[in-house]
């Protein structure tokens, strides 16, 4: 039995018009993402031997650039909307070590027995809390010792008794961004997506068998792990 993962939360990334924006909304979002990408190769350690498996890609505007620095790269997502785009990206740059999977993460991880890195950017918040731990189970278990986990998401560092004041200066950041797209997804991300505290994410993971490589506080509502295989 398994969380319906196929059922869009918040966020319809099924719809074409979202789909076709994604990349150009990550780019006012991430900044300078090929730098991002390098540093998620080192962090994670990544070699030319390496299957990494980006979960949630979306239309793989980290995955193209990740694929540089390892052997092969699962790129996995519910969305085939999400997925065609990618699809495009890697026939017009004739890229071979990209597979996609049109995939849940629950699903995707529970057929897998060995992987050597997993990216989770901004995808885990679709999982609720107990299928996000279920899919930390399954990545302790396919991983080996040493191996490293690179999440970036909306997850809250701030005191519960603040959220009022955090999840506005959220709304606020984005809508300063210049796309009024990105306030609407802001409020419905909080309203109805399923971000957690950090100390909840880094109980589930340390629960499982990991400990917190390195953790950088964006901002109250965004943090970005590397956890490590104990
Ligand atoms: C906010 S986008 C991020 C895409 C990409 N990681 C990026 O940073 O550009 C979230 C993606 O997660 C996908 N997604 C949502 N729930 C999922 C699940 N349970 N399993 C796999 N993908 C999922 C959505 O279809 C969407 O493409």
């Amino acid at each position: 039995m398994l969380f319906d993962e196929k059922r869009p939360v918040g966020a319809n990334f099924l719809d074409l018009e979202r789909a076709r924006k994604w990349d150009q909304r990550s780019a006012k979002l991430e900044g300078n993402h090929t730098e991002k990408a390098r540093h998620i190769a080192d962090q994670l350690k990544l070699t030319d031997k390496y299957t990494v498996a980006d979960l949630g890609c979306g239309s793989g505007f980290f995955t193209i650039e990740i694929a540089q620095y390892c052997n092969k790269v699962h790129a996995v997502d519910i969305s085939p909307v999400m997925l065609n785009i990618l699809d495009e990206k890697i026939k017009s740059n004739g890229i071979t070590n990209i597979a996609c999977s049109n995939k849940g993460i629950l699903e995707f991880l529970s057929g897998h027995d060995h992987l050597d890195a997993l990216v989770l950017q901004l995808s885990f918040h679709h999982l609720p809390d107990f299928w996000k731990a279920v899919a930390i189970h399954h990545m302790a278990r396919l991983l080996n010792q040493g191996a490293r986990v690179f999440l970036s998401d909306v997850i809250y560092s701030f005191p519960v008794s603040e959220y009022k004041t955090h999840f506005k200066e959220m709304v606020d950041h984005l809508s300063s961004r210049g796309d009024d797209g990105l306030t609407t997804d802001a409020q419905k991300h909080l309203l109805e997506e399923y971000s957690t505290f950090d100390w909840i994410i880094e109980g589930m993971f340390e629960k499982c068998g990991f400990r917190v490589a390195a953790k950088t506080v964006n901002s109250s509502t965004h943090c970005d792990y590397v956890f490590e295989r104990e």
